[in-house]
């Protein structure tokens, strides 16, 4: 496996790899790599002649400064694990390297960005969107991998790609989950050993939810999911104060991404959650139809 920090030596290992006729898949990742990094890598492995990965803590997606200063940062592993997944190219630039200018680049993504994720974090898809589309300039891939734990930031992914016309295919991976239940994330690492104990009720609530939905209706289900998090401390009694803060739950058109009050569409339905823990934000979805 390569390792690069430069984009000019990037764009060179790919034009090498275009002469002779190789097809490309893009792993985009801010590092601190865990199993849910690795299914997409090994994913693009099955499909592609040459896997290029980016580790980069992209700073101009982060609305929250605290959390950009505490994002786990661990690149020697993170390129141990990639060479063992069988990744070809690992690409680490440095800020300055991704953003020699200031970025002045502003994307608008319409109804799917003003819900969920988007109003609570200004700013951040528009940054999701300009450093994806400089690593599809720099990468030129035929196929780019994406987790569904960050679903909306696929919708995202989606439109720009219909935005800028790059013959690019999404390709959408399903979450993988801890044991537990526990949706994988870098910030997960964060959480104390009592939190990390508490948050596969997340995903549990999810499934209850998920259960509810073939006799309730989406409004009494969507307030159950709120409901049982916001009471989980007073049913179950934690230690250190532990409380979950749901910042939304909201059941939602798999494609618009928009609110729906029934379970019967066009498309199908999924829930999309994040919330508060021991000081983390944690977010999970499921589907239900
Ligand atoms: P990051 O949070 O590092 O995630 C990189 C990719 O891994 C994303 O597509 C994410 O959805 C996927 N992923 C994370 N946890 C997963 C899990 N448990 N199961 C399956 N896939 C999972 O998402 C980003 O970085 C950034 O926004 C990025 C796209 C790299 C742009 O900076």
């Amino acid at each position: 496996m390569q390792i690069i920090d430069k984009t000019a030596q990037l764009a060179q290992a790919v034009a090498q790899a275009k002469e002779r006729h190789q097809t490309i898949g893009l792993v985009p990742t801010m590092g601190a790599l865990h199993e849910g990094h690795l299914s997409l890598i090994s994913r693009a492995r099955q499909e592609n002649d040459l896997v290029v990965v980016s580790v980069f803590v992209n700073p101009i997606q982060f609305n929250n400064q605290e959390d950009l200063a505490k994002y786990p940062r661990t690149v020697e592993a993170d390129c141990r694990l990639l060479e063992q997944a069988g990744a070809d190219i690992a690409f680490v630039p440095t800020v300055e390297e991704m953003y020699p200018e200031p970025v002045a680049t502003v994307y608008h993504f319409g109804p799917i960005e003003e819900v969920m994720e988007g109003p609570r974090r200004p700013g951040h898809f528009s940054g999701v969107a300009v450093v994806v589309r400089r690593l599809f300039d720099l990468a030129q891939p035929d196929r780019a991998y994406f987790g569904e734990k960050d679903y909306q930031q696929i919708a995202i992914v989606r439109n720009l790609l219909e935005q800028i016309k790059y013959p690019i295919e999404l390709v959408a991976c399903p979450i993988v989950r801890a044991d537990d239940g526990l949706a994988l994330s870098s910030r997960n690492a964060r959480l104390s050993a009592n939190a990390r104990a508490m948050a596969p009720a997340i995903y549990q609530t999810l499934c209850q939810a998920v259960e509810m939905s073939e006799t309730d209706d989406v409004d009494d289900v969507r307030q159950y999911v709120l409901d049982a998090l916001e009471s989980y401390h007073l049913v179950n009694p934690q230690p250190d104060d532990l409380k979950f803060e749901p910042e939304y739950f909201e059941i939602v058109d798999d494609t618009t991404l928009q609110p729906v009050n029934t379970w019967q569409g066009e498309h199908g339905r999924v829930g999309c959650i994040a919330v508060w823990l021991n000081g983390v934000r944690l977010i999970d979805m499921v589907r239900f139809r």
